[in-house]
């Protein structure tokens, strides 16, 4: 693994119980091995991300000769979120006779974390649970909230539970070996939180170095995004009460993008379009200015996230996966918008003039903005 202490990150450890979730968080440079070697005392499954695996050695060697922790490396992204991984991991846990009361981990991005989450969750019950996410939008989104995840038929995310892991350990160093999407899908979620809550979160030197990947000062934004999402979550963990929703910011347009596009448009530039869309349908609806407009298209610029065109987007298609969405309700969407950067509201949007508005948007693109 490639060191990067030269660059003096901080290194901390938080708890999460002041938001109800019963977590401690440690960020730091070089620090999973350590966190390893305190989890080899227990009995320890880990999930590890086969492309993580292969590129960082400190960690397949620090595996293969442990003989006290079993570990499989799993081939990640989108697809290990099937019912046929579930079977696979439970089956090779059932196979150990592995205990209740054993330690599930995962070393990977999202998608490994919701498929051993959804395990964890389940298997026998309910077993611990710890993360090593190793991508910049598990390290700041997926890995904090408990939710997880398994895609049934061509719906994403249609199983799932919410089972918090007790420690999440953020080695940055993993983030030296992240192609510049995957770090621009965690950008956008960062940039997402300073327009909820932080708009000053952006004109921070760790933020700025960030995008330019490079890692000094990145511990404070992860713990800042953190502790943002946490906020949102505290007193709504189960999702039903009414600020979990504040997250889904930029998500009902930027999901039914990335899936209209199969996937060719990836999820951060998909939330920046849907960020962009949602901040303009409430400047219609007259709920918001048209400064708040600019101000969320040029945090989104100044961010290094290029925004998708539009052209050969079918709107008819995009709609049909916006209604599938969960938050859609009799014929009325609830979709969170900017008053202005750092404060947020709900608007309540009937499903047909949201589609006017999809269908004008994807005709005239970003247009003058
Ligand atoms: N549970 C939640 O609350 C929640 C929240 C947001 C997103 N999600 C889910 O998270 C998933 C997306 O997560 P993701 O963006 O981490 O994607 P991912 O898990 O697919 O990882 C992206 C890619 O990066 C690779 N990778 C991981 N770490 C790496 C590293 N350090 N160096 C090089 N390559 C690395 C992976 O092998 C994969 O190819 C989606 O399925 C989404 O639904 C869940």
């Amino acid at each position: 693994m490639q060191h990067l202490q030269e660059m003096h990150l901080s290194s901390s450890v938080f708890s999460l119980s002041r938001y109800g979730i019963n977590t401690s968080v440690r960020i730091g440079s070089g620090i999973m091995l350590e966190e390893l070697e305190a989890l080899s005392g227990h009995d320890t499954y880990i999930a590890v991300s086969g492309k993580v695996l292969s590129l960082h050695n400190e960690l397949s060697q620090w595996l293969s000769n442990n003989r006290r922790v079993h570990y499989s490396p799993v081939d990640d992204g989108e697809r290990c979120k099937s019912l046929s991984s579930y079977e696979g991991m439970v089956s090779s846990l059932l196979s150990l006779g592995f205990p209740r009361g054993g330690i599930i981990a995962y070393i990977g991005g999202g998608t490994l974390g919701d498929l051993a989450g959804f395990v964890s969750a389940t298997y026998k019950r309910g077993t611990g649970f710890f993360a090593f996410p190793t991508t910049l939008l598990s390290s700041v989104d997926s890995s904090i909230g408990g939710k997880n995840a398994l895609n049934f038929d061509s719906l994403k995310n249609a199983v799932g539970t919410i089972w918090n892991p007790s420690r999440i350990i953020i080695d940055l160093d993993f983030l030296a070996t992240l192609p510049r999407d995957e770090l621009l899908n965690g950008v956008s979620e960062i940039v997402k939180y300073a327009i909820l809550k932080d708009p000053e979160l952006l004109d921070e030197r760790g933020f700025l170095n960030l995008v330019k990947n490079d890692h000094s000062g990145s511990a404070e934004i992860v713990e800042r995004s953190i502790r943002i999402k946490a906020g949102f979550i505290s007193g709504d963990i189960d999702d039903r009460g009414s600020t979990r929703i504040f997250l889904n910011f930029g998500h009902t347009f930027g999901h039914a993008l990335e899936a209209v596009s199969q996937n060719a448009i990836p999820h951060g530039r998909g939330v920046a379009a849907g960020m962009i869309f949602e901040t303009k349908l409430a400047c219609d609806l007259g709920l918001c200015g048209e400064n708040t407009l600019h101000r969320v298209v040029s945090m989104i610029r100044d961010s290094g996230l290029d925004l998708p065109g539009l052209e050969n987007v079918d709107p008819t298609m995009m709609m049909r996966y916006v209604l599938n969405d969960k938050k859609s309700r009799d014929g009325i969407l609830v979709i969170p918008y900017p008053v202005r950067p750092g404060k947020m509201d709900l608007a309540e949007v009937r499903q047909e003039t949201f589609e006017k508005s999809l269908k004008e948007f994807i005709v005239s693109g970003y247009g003058p903005i």
